[in-house]
């Protein structure tokens, strides 16, 4: 399987700082030989596609699961796709612990993704306090098993093992974890298990080699060092080179 370098750029990286990333990113993308992605903000989502080789999917970090109505600040898997987005972040930690997203919101954003033809890739992943209380098995395993039955339904759609204390925090899963997790998720899809599942947290080009070639990591998703044209070229040289 292609590995897949996916970046996310949380809030960073407005329209025109997304261009000048792009035209100094160009250079890493080899067609054809991983599979990459980019998640700007909203509002960076156009210039990025057009700034970005047809190699490069770009994706939303963040949809609503109507179509359109009175959702005031909003914006639909619809509207993603009419500019350019292929994917859709579902269900990152930072929506589910910062702004209270549930479950069950995970698994209707999962149905608009599909609804869309946007690839959901779906964020799952522990807390501290739950991976000490050997919970790690229950929580993937429940967040896993609420958006199955949707994800049956999806042609593509990848699976982003994330565990929360590793966000942000320079604190990285040892790939050992990390294959262990994947493991767990891997069980969780069932007959779904096929799928893509990338390791995501701290992911930084020193670490990243170790840990997208570790058994049953299948790629990445950056975030800080996703920022950086330069760095998240050189992880993607890692996949590639691999
Ligand atoms: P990080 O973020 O690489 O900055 O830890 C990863 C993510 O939130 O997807």
């Amino acid at each position: 399987m292609r590995k897949v370098i996916a970046g996310n750029w949380k809030m960073h990286h407005g329209p025109s700082a997304a261009v000048d990333f792009l035209s100094r990113f160009r250079p890493a993308v080899q067609e054809g030989s991983v599979r990459i992605a980019l998640f700007p903000p909203a509002l960076s989502l156009a210039s990025a596609r057009r700034a970005a080789a047809a190699a490069i999917e770009i994706g939303a970090q963040h949809i609503h699961w109507e179509r359109s109505g009175a959702f005031t600040g909003e914006l639909s898997a619809e509207m993603a796709g009419e500019v350019g987005a292929t994917l859709a972040l579902i269900g990152h930690s930072e929506r589910r612990h910062l702004f209270g997203e549930t479950d069950a919101e995970v698994a209707r954003k999962v149905r608009a993704a599909i609804r869309a033809e946007l690839t959901p890739v779906v964020c799952v992943g522990e807390l501290l306090e739950e991976r000490r209380a050997g919970r790690l098995d229950e929580v993937l395993a429940r967040q896993v098993g609420t958006v199955t039955e949707a994800l049956a339904t999806a042609s593509d759609f990848m699976v982003a093992y994330e565990p929360v204390w590793a966000i942000g925090t320079g604190e990285t899963a040892t790939p050992e974890d990390a294959t262990a997790a994947h493991r767990l998720v891997r069980s969780a899809l069932g007959e779904l298990g096929g799928a893509p599942v990338l390791y995501g947290g701290s992911v930084n080009p020193a670490n990243a080699g170790a840990l997208l070639f570790a058994p049953d990591v299948d790629g990445v998703l950056v975030g800080g060092a996703s920022l950086d044209p330069i760095g998240f070229g050189n992880i993607v040289e890692t996949g590639v080179g691999g």
